[in-house]
């Protein structure tokens, strides 16, 4: 019996479908002051149309100081200046719609800015009080409360605890210290989150990335960490992760998603192990999707590829949803520069001049290969802005211009995310590669975004872009998304074969060519040509039908 017997699974879109994460401040610019806007993305919607994604996630736009860009919220129901206004985004949400793309945004649920209004005002009113019971401050140990209530880290390097000038009491932050997180055992809390969800799905919406889903409940009386972890490491969530208790929070969101039409979703942001444990957090009364980070860690490895996808399925079907595919996002090395690297797991510290430097053709060859696997797995893939263009991570960036706020807690230790973050380029021999009407850009783009310019790319049957439209569109017009994968005998042990319906896969992750098994075949697609004898070369990809 499959599963499709047990949870009578119906066709939502979020299925199957392929969703495309825009990171507003670098997608696109159009006031000329150098960082992505709303507008900028509305006059980009119809290349996003054309690549034939689905839906865009869009990380946060919302008022920040933008301390951890936008990732400390201050106005949950407001656009921040930077990105434009309300209208803007209406505009862009009708533009989108109009074109078949739906709209993903983002929720920041387990911290606010230090510039919300309610940390302002908690920070205004006496130890005890409701306003600060919106968030989680404590008395400190020691003689005067001179040192924090316990031994947590932030995940950003340094404390977990800040008391600020002048106060008695310190208040939490698993992030950095202008993010302090909410308590969530205060309904008020909950109450407003509810509130602003329905904003948000009022407005329009198709759904919601949930940020730190892993992270809004604490074990109870905050207990010090066993191991000093800032994540889940070694399958030990600690006292700050993945309590059981926030499932009944998602169970309530999920409820208000149901009060509306059009298949609203939710997808989890949880750093959660193992898969089962990520599981629970899309059974079929929580959310309809989680971002699969097994996966992105793969390394370039048949065995442990093959393994990751098996795990994957097998434990998304268990409860029914959907497994996700993900080989980049704004939080770690891109995929097109980890392949390019000896050990090209994932990476979140990011890489420094002073590291190993990726092999750049190397990257680029694998993650062409790489993209026949993802793209072939049912269930729904993500792409992250500029992995359509084979776009490399920034490793020479001076740290002058850095502005993760991991560099600067770690004293630089940490080199960060900012390698990831750089503007897109759009054209190569515009001033920032035509990411605006201006020279300006947040962060500098190294001078080797030239070749990866959409403007060239559109030119060239050869790239990135013209093979990542090609296998969106097979993707679609063969159902693959929908489809169900079966593992074949492969010809060599470095190799990946499989098929799903009626269209076959070849992955060469070893160092010789591998020959395709059948020679009455018609290739659908490949990231490499192949040779006289159908041979398929060391990191290619490849789609064939049987005839
Ligand atoms: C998530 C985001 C990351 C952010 C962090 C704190 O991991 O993806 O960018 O820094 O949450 O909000
Ligand atoms: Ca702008």
């Amino acid at each position: 019996m499959g599963s499709q017997a047990i949870f009578n699974v119906k066709d939502e879109w979020w299925r199957s479908a392929v969703i495309y994460q825009i990171y507003p401040r670098s997608f696109a610019d159009a006031n000329g002051d150098g960082i992505g806007d709303l507008q900028g993305i509305t006059q980009r919607l119809p290349y996003l149309a054309s690549l034939g994604v689905d839906a865009v996630w869009l990380s946060p736009f919302y008022k920040s100081p933008q301390a951890d860009a936008g990732y400390d919220v201050a106005d949950y129901r407001q656009v921040d200046p930077l990105f434009g206004t309300l209208d803007d985004f209406d505009a862009m949400l009708n533009k989108a719609h109009g074109l078949g793309l739906r709209i993903i945004v983002d929720l920041v649920p387990n911290h606010s800015s230090d510039e919300h209004e309610w940390f302002q005002a908690a920070l205004a009113s006496p130890p005890g009080s409701p306003e600060r019971e919106r968030y989680i401050f404590r008395d400190g140990k020691g003689e005067h409360g001179e040192l924090p209530p316990n031994n947590w880290k932030s995940v950003f390097g340094g404390g977990a605890w800040t008391r600020p000038e002048g106060e008695q009491q310190w208040y939490l932050h698993l992030f950095d210290t202008k993010q302090p997180d909410f308590n969530w055992n205060n309904p008020e809390v909950r109450d407003e989150f509810t509130a602003v969800l329905r904003f948000w799905l009022d407005r329009g919406v198709d759904g919601f990335r949930v940020d730190v889903a892993h992270g809004l409940i604490k074990k109870e009386g905050l207990p010090d960490c066993s191991v000093q972890q800032a994540m889940i490491e070694g399958g030990d969530p600690g006292p700050m992760w993945d309590q059981d208790g926030v499932h009944d929070i998602y169970k309530q969101w999920r409820s208000v998603l149901d009060e509306y039409d059009g298949d609203r979703m939710m997808v989890a942001e949880a750093w959660v192990v193992p898969q089962e444990r990520l599981a629970r957090y899309i059974r079929s009364d929580e959310m309809q999707q989680a971002f699969n980070f097994e996966y992105l860690g793969s390394q370039w490895n048949a065995r442990d590829v093959r393994k990751v996808v098996d795990d994957s399925l097998a434990q998304t079907a268990l409860v029914g949803a959907p497994t996700t595919w993900v080989m980049s996002n704004h939080d770690g090395v891109r995929h097109a520069s980890r392949f390019g690297l000896s050990t090209p797991g994932y990476r979140p510290k990011g890489i420094s001049a002073k590291d190993e430097q990726p092999d750049e053709a190397l990257g680029l060859e694998r993650a062409h290969g790489f993209a026949f696997m993802t793209f072939f797995l049912p269930g729904s893939a993500y792409i992250y802005q500029g992995e359509e263009l084979g776009l490399p991570e920034h490793t020479t960036m001076d740290d002058k211009y850095r502005q993760d706020p991991t560099f600067w807690r770690t004293k630089g230790e940490e080199i960060g995310r900012d390698g990831c973050r750089v503007p897109l380029p759009w054209q190569a021999d515009a001033p920032a590669f035509g990411f605006g009407p201006s020279d300006k850009s947040w962060l500098p783009q190294p001078p080797n975004f030239a070749r990866y310019a959409v403007d060239v790319e559109e030119k060239d049957s050869d790239s990135t872009l013209a093979l990542y439209r090609r296998v969106l569109a097979l993707r679609a017009e063969h159902r693959l998304g929908k489809g169900k994968l079966e593992w074949l005998e492969s010809p060599t042990p470095d190799a990946l074969l499989a098929r799903n319906g009626d269209v076959y896969t070849l992955l060469n992750f070893g160092a010789e060519p591998v020959a395709l098994p059948w020679s009455d075949v018609e290739i659908l697609a490949s990231s490499k040509a192949l040779s006289a004898h159908q041979q398929l070369q060391s990191g290619g990809g490849v789609w064939f039908k049987r005839l």
